[in-house]
């Protein structure tokens, strides 16, 4: 991480250069000491899919992937993930744009009204998936509990998931 020259200002002036891979592309961003990882991803790049909630890591809205762990984005300083590899909803898709199966499972499960927790919810899921640790509809409500829905579409989110798990769980016997 290399510290970029600052005014004689106040340190709010200050910007440190980090270095990211997001979605599968390498980014370079000078960002300052404060900045969210949300907000880095949402007002500096763009990916305005991962969702600002509540902003203090009670809703799961800003859930993405780092380094292929699930983590609330509005909780993390963007430069304590120097070096990191970040995966928002947009980079769930494959190249050719075909949907991840977690997120043909959601529309296909009726699993989001407004949509708003949506890409917190599946970027949630996929995460838990890697996490093997959920093997039955308890438990995947149990883990995804960090996930609020104002909608109330829990029930159709888990069968969702539910089914994306069982199949992955069958390619594996
Ligand atoms: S916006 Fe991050 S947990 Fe709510
Ligand atoms: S679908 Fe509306 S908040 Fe979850």
């Amino acid at each position: 991480m290399a510290t970029t020259a600052m005014s004689g200002e106040a340190a709010d002036t200050a910007r440190i250069a980090i270095r990211l891979t997001i979605n599968g592309a390498p980014r370079e961003v000078e960002v300052t000491p404060w900045m969210t990882l949300l907000d880095l991803l949402r007002e500096r790049l763009g990916l305005t899919g991962t969702k600002k909630g509540c902003d203090h890591g009670q809703c799961g809205a800003c859930t993405v992937l780092l380094d292929g762990r699930r983590i609330n984005a509005c909780l993390a300083l963007a430069v304590s993930k120097d070096g990191s590899e970040v995966t928002t909803i947009e980079g769930l898709s494959g190249a050719n744009g075909a949907l991840h199966p977690m997120q043909e499972a959601f529309i296909e499960h009726d699993a989001f009204q407004c949509g708003y927790c949506t890409p917190g919810q599946i970027c949630s899921a996929v995460g838990l998936l890697g996490e093997g640790r959920a093997r039955n509809r308890d438990e995947i409500r149990e883990q995804m509990s960090g996930n609020l829905c104002r909608c109330g579409a829990y029930p159709n989110i888990v069968d969702a998931i539910e089914d994306v798990l069982h199949v992955k769980a069958e390619a594996a016997e």
